[in-house]
């Protein structure tokens, strides 16, 4: 059979991953690939601009999987993927980052006997209570090839007993996407369209159930959004996960568009949030993407999180860990607008060159007998 790769993605933090693998192995030209996209995030901003902007070819299987609770979704995308290998059988398949399409596709295809890839695999929050955590342990147990972002990767999956044949340190593959983009990006000035030219701003995203399912923790949030709002105007880029819950909870008014000094906007482009990123004096955030990128960008984070499974953003990167408490995030706030922050240092391997390292890997990995087959 004629080696041919599945490349799967179904979220929107996995397509700034996999447009650097895309673009590495259509540069060696070594390794026929499909995109699959499960369909999980289906509004045109959460996927199809990301498509557009980082020349991402249209997928060749979609799945049209949509929401659902965790167990729905989660099996939906099972038994389609499941139905697609078995129909068009791929030789290897390659999963991304940690949503519930990374391990739903990682699963079908091993039990069929299709050997797995994970790109950014052992990162460890050891916080259970993630559905993230969930996915990343369970995506790393059944693959084959760990492709790893950062060192804390590489002991996590030794600590855990994974062969040290199966772990290859290559670095993040998003970062390769940032700084692709962000000529582009600068060059956008998003903030100066939305009339914060020559202003210091902050920018924000929270989406993570620890922050917006619950009604009092999103209030307490919500409300110090506009108290901060008020000592520095802050860009809101709201995920639909967060207006949903807001408006189920009787919140929708403080998330509404407009609001003054907290400027609230839907989800944004890539090219738009890196813009509004890569100018913002400070980010406010829970996402795993964004602690990284404004780590490269030098731009302080304050990552609304009591834990990161990504160490490296806290240790040589720019994001301090503030959790949701109003006191620790103020303060951290106050830190920043008396510049009294320490600058990133720059990470090994974060370096623009992952997806071709990427590429490499998985050329090599498929010359390799089947250990499943
Ligand atoms: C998912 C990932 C999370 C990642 C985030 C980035 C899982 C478990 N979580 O969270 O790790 O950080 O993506 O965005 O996979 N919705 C829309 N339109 C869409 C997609 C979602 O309105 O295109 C709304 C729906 O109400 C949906 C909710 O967002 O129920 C949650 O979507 P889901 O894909 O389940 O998880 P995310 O919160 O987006």
């Amino acid at each position: 059979m004629m080696p041919l790769i599945d490349l799967v993605a179904g979220a929107r933090p996995n397509f700034m991953k996999l447009a650097p693998v895309v673009h590495g192995l259509a540069a060696a030209g070594e390794v026929h690939f499909r995109i699959v996209h499960t369909g999980q995030h289906y509004d045109p901003l959460m996927t199809d601009v990301f498509f557009e902007e980082l020349r991402i070819p249209p997928p060749d299987v979609h799945l049209d999987v949509g929401s659902g609770s965790h167990g729905a979704q989660t099996a939906r995308i099972i038994e389609r993927y499941e139905a697609h290998v078995m129909e068009r059988r791929p030789s290897h398949t390659v999963v991304f980052g940690d949503v519930n399409s990374t391990v739903a596709c990682a699963l079908a295809a091993v039990k069929l006997g299709v050997p797995v890839a994970h790109v950014e695999a052992g990162l460890r929050s050891f916080d259970r209570s993630m559905p993230e955590e969930i996915n990343r342990v369970l995506t790393d147990a059944v693959a084959d090839l760990l492709l790893v972002s950062e060192p804390s990767g590489v002991a996590n999956l030794q600590r855990e007993g994974v062969d040290e044949s199966k772990i290859r340190l290559v670095g993040n593959v998003m970062i390769d996407t940032l700084l692709a983009q962000l000529p582009a990006a600068r060059e956008r000035r998003t903030a100066a369209r939305l009339g914060l030219d020559g202003r210091r701003y902050g920018f924000v995203t929270l989406h993570r159930p620890s922050n917006v399912d619950h009604p009092e923790t999103l209030a307490t949030l919500l409300h110090l959004l506009h108290e901060l709002g008020r000592k520095m105007p802050l860009v809101f880029a709201i995920h639909p996960r967060t207006v949903h819950a807001a408006t189920r909870m009787n919140l929708g008014s403080l998330v509404a568009a407009g609001q003054g000094e907290l400027l609230c906007l839907g989800p944004q482009r890539y090219v738009d949030s890196l813009s509004l990123l890569a100018g913002a004096a400070v980010v406010l955030t829970d996402s795993g993407g964004l602690q990284e990128e404004s780590s490269v960008l030098d731009v302080p984070c304050l990552t609304l999180r009591e834990n990161t499974e990504r160490p490296v953003t806290v240790t040589l990167g720019t994001s301090r860990l503030v959790g949701s408490d109003p006191s620790r995030i103020r303060a951290a706030f106050d830190d920043v607008l008396e510049g009294k922050w320490p600058h990133g240092q720059s990470i090994p391997l974060w370096d623009g060159k992952a997806g071709g390292r990427v590429a490499a890997e998985l050329a090599s990995w498929m010359r390799r007998p089947l250990s499943h087959a």
